[in-house]
């Protein structure tokens, strides 16, 4: 069937790159290959056995839950911002969706107003203001500054056009790149948001998995005009269980009561099940505590011995200080690759899965331009069950070594090496 009958806003839109690597890679895996899936985001942990529990005695819950969430779930939700944050919040505050990806689409559908995204950014941003058919303005960043955005670059777009609606996604610590900001340059941020009145969407998905625990939401500087954006997926290792929240100002209950309306419109409810188990995770406590310290303290030692070892042969990539991701650029080796035809980072990655069968995403699905030669590497093809329960046989005051690394998450390890070795080759 042609297809002449799709909206103008989809048509030629491929599937989100994440997923699509995904599927790569696993039909690679069916041929015999072996693939290293440094592709997808996520989480390599597991979901944390109480809150496991709690889904299994919750399979029974069957009834549609509120549009805005289980009132249990959206208190839960408001203390841990409050306990984490020192925010002043309440359940009203809170919007439960089937994943902050759903929400921020929806966030999108109801504001009429620019999305203004920084160059790198998480890929799904700029093809749901394209859906939507919304404009995109990008903030450039330089890897002087680690790829962060600048209070001074926000200040010089907003500028132009003093009066626009806009919608800025802050997001920290960051996917691609692993960076976050320190409380001055927040506060900075906030300062120029709340000149423009702008609307701050802080993408904090992956706030507790900041290597120190040291995670400060923006909203403190500027919470009149702030967005929370959190969910289970990324520090709960609960991706699939698609549940994500949002933590509104009163004074931006308007946008979470247009929210609510195309949500009853359209996915009705979350999961109820899910919401149910989602109280035990905010609810927090020791258990998470130490699950959370042992993730932490994995991901740092992950994080910093590849950037090293990138660092070393002339890769440039900042060292991660949340998350695990790492945003690699290869201009040292533009010469060599254009040598083998390959000119862009689409061309790159191609080459490297066919070659060494390690799945990294093009820089350019996260709005970098394609003959720049970046990519980003998730740190996360090993086994996090086992990784957890060997680190929390060591003391809490070591950091982990190298042969603990390479015991437990020896697949990334090898991955990497797979890489210098081949850029390497090249030279
Ligand atoms: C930066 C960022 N924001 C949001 C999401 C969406 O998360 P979810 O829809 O699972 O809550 C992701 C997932 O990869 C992400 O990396």
């Amino acid at each position: 069937m042609p297809d002449i009958n799709l909206n103008l806003n989809v048509r030629g839109l491929p599937q989100s790159a994440t997923l699509v690597i995904n599927e790569k890679s696993k039909l690679l895996t069916q041929q015999g290959r072996q693939v290293y899936r440094l592709g997808l985001g996520q989480s390599p942990f597991p979901v944390p056995q109480p809150v496991v529990d709690e889904l299994k005695a919750n399979a029974h819950q069957k009834d549609y839950l509120p549009v805005m969430g289980l009132p249990e779930l959206r208190e839960a939700v408001a203390n841990y911002h409050c306990r984490r944050e020192g925010i002043d919040c309440s359940g009203n505050d809170v919007l439960i969706g089937p994943g902050s990806k759903e929400l921020m689409f929806i966030l999108q559908l109801v504001y009429y107003g620019d999305l203004v995204i920084p160059t790198p950014s998480w890929v799904s941003y700029a093809p749901q203001a394209k859906i939507i058919g919304r404009h995109i303005r990008w903030l450039p960043t330089n890897l002087a500054n680690e790829l962060r955005v600048t209070p001074e670059e926000i200040e010089k777009l907003c500028q132009q056009d003093p009066n626009r609606p806009r919608i800025i996604v802050l997001n920290y610590p960051n996917n691609p790149s692993g960076a976050t900001y320190r409380l001055e340059e927040l506060k900075q941020i906030a300062a120029v948001a709340k000149k423009y009145r702008i609307i701050l969407l802080s993408d904090e998905i992956y706030g507790e998995l900041h290597h120190k625990g040291q995670h400060v939401s923006i909203s403190r500087f500027y919470p009149q005009g702030t967005v929370i954006s959190g969910g289970l997926s990324k520090w709960c290792g609960a991706g699939g269980w698609r549940l994500g929240t949002f933590l509104f100002p009163r004074s931006l209950y308007w946008l979470r009561d247009a929210m609510a309306v195309v949500a009853s419109e359209t996915y009705t409810a979350t999961s109820a099940p899910i919401q149910y188990a989602a109280v035990r995770a905010f609810q927090g406590g020791d258990y998470f505590s130490q699950y959370l310290f042992h993730s932490r303290r994995i991901l740092r030692a992950i994080g910093k011995q590849l950037t090293r070892k990138l660092q070393k042969i002339g890769i440039a990539v900042p060292e991660p200080k949340g998350a695990f991701y790492l945003f690699l650029n290869f201009s040292a080796f533009k010469d060599e690759m254009k040598a083998q035809g390959i000119e862009s980072s689409e061309d790159f990655c191609n080459r490297l899965l066919e070659d060494t069968g390690v799945a990294i995403l093009p820089g350019s699905v996260f709005g970098r331009r394609s003959e720049e030669l970046s990519a980003r590497l998730a740190y996360v093809d090993f086994d996090g069950h086992e990784a957890l329960e060997a680190s929390q046989k060591i003391p809490a005051y070591k950091s982990l070594e190298n042969g603990f690394l390479n015991q437990y998450c020896h697949r990334t390890i090898t991955a990497l090496n797979l890489i210098c070795d081949w850029l390497s080759g090249c030279k």
